[in-house]
């Protein structure tokens, strides 16, 4: 199978077919998912909580993502991989994205970065891009925020909030931004972003309207002993095995049965 690209992505959008992503952090799974046919495999910072075991994403360092995208790298012949920068490793200045993002795709082989951040970022999404480091934006819910926002909290509820991240969404793309990750929004305002857009968005608890979905893979596993979102779904019930649920996730994405209602946020 040919790998995917960037290309690919942008080609699946325009012909309205939806794009499968999940997060993986090892050899293993990342073998797994690449030979279900996953398109992208995002190296989360969610690695921070579901294998670290910390509160949230912000004690993950550069060398952790690193050494887990490295890891990934090693499983797949075809899926896109996405690696998280995460926080403090990008925000002081454009060289130090630059530097670290380069980390990334020397070291850890990734094939694009992705970082959180609307309108605060687009000088750094502009510099990368411009100097051939391929760049996932991050809006809506940006975990690394998670102190600023007062918690895990769907976002863009009212419409003063909701313009505001589409036009982040806007100002990301045309600083040369060339996927969008979506997360904890209205059904209605990820629709609004996704039409709206050239670029692919992948939703995570933004409704079935985005161009693709991803899921944190402990969380499609029902592996995470920890309270988990309202978008998330356990696919091993009626599972027979791991390789099993990851078919059934990749199908309903593909169908458009996941997510449905009861994993989204009404506006
Ligand atoms: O950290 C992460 O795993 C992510 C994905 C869920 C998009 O940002």
């Amino acid at each position: 199978m040919k790998p995917v690209t960037i290309t690919t992505l942008l080609a699946m959008k325009r012909a309205g077919e939806k794009i499968t992503s999940l997060t993986a952090y090892d050899y293993s799974f990342a073998h797994l998912l690449d030979k279900a046919g996953i398109d992208v495999i995002i190296v989360g910072d969610s690695l921070g909580m579901v294998l670290q075991g910390h509160e949230n994403t912000l004690p993950v360092s550069v060398d952790d993502m690193v050494y887990h995208s490295r890891c990934v790298a090693r499983g797949c012949t075809r899926a896109f991989i996405v690696v998280d920068l995460p926080f403090m490793s990008y925000e002081s200045g454009r060289e130090q994205a630059l530097s670290n993002a380069g980390r990334l795709l020397k070291e850890g082989r990734a094939h694009m970065v992705k970082l959180e951040g609307g309108r605060t970022m687009v000088d750094t999404v502009r510099f990368l891009t411009e100097r051939g480091i391929p760049v996932c934006g991050h809006v809506g819910l940006t975990p690394q925020l998670v102190h600023q926002l007062g918690g895990f909290r769907v976002q863009g509820r009212d419409s003063q909030a909701a313009a505001r991240i589409r036009e982040d969404a806007q100002a990301l793309q045309d600083a040369g931004a060339s996927l969008l990750v979506l997360e904890s929004m209205p059904v209605g305002l990820a629709e609004k972003i996704s039409r709206d857009l050239a670029i692919p968005t992948i939703g995570i608890g933004a409704g079935p309207a985005c161009d693709g979905q991803v899921l944190v893979l402990q969380d499609l596993l029902g592996i995470y002993p920890r309270p988990t979102p309202k978008f998330a779904k356990n696919f091993m019930h009626g599972a027979d095995s791991i390789q099993t649920a990851i078919e059934a996730y990749a199908k309903a994405v593909r169908a458009g049965t996941f997510p449905g209602p009861e994993h989204s946020f009404a506006d």
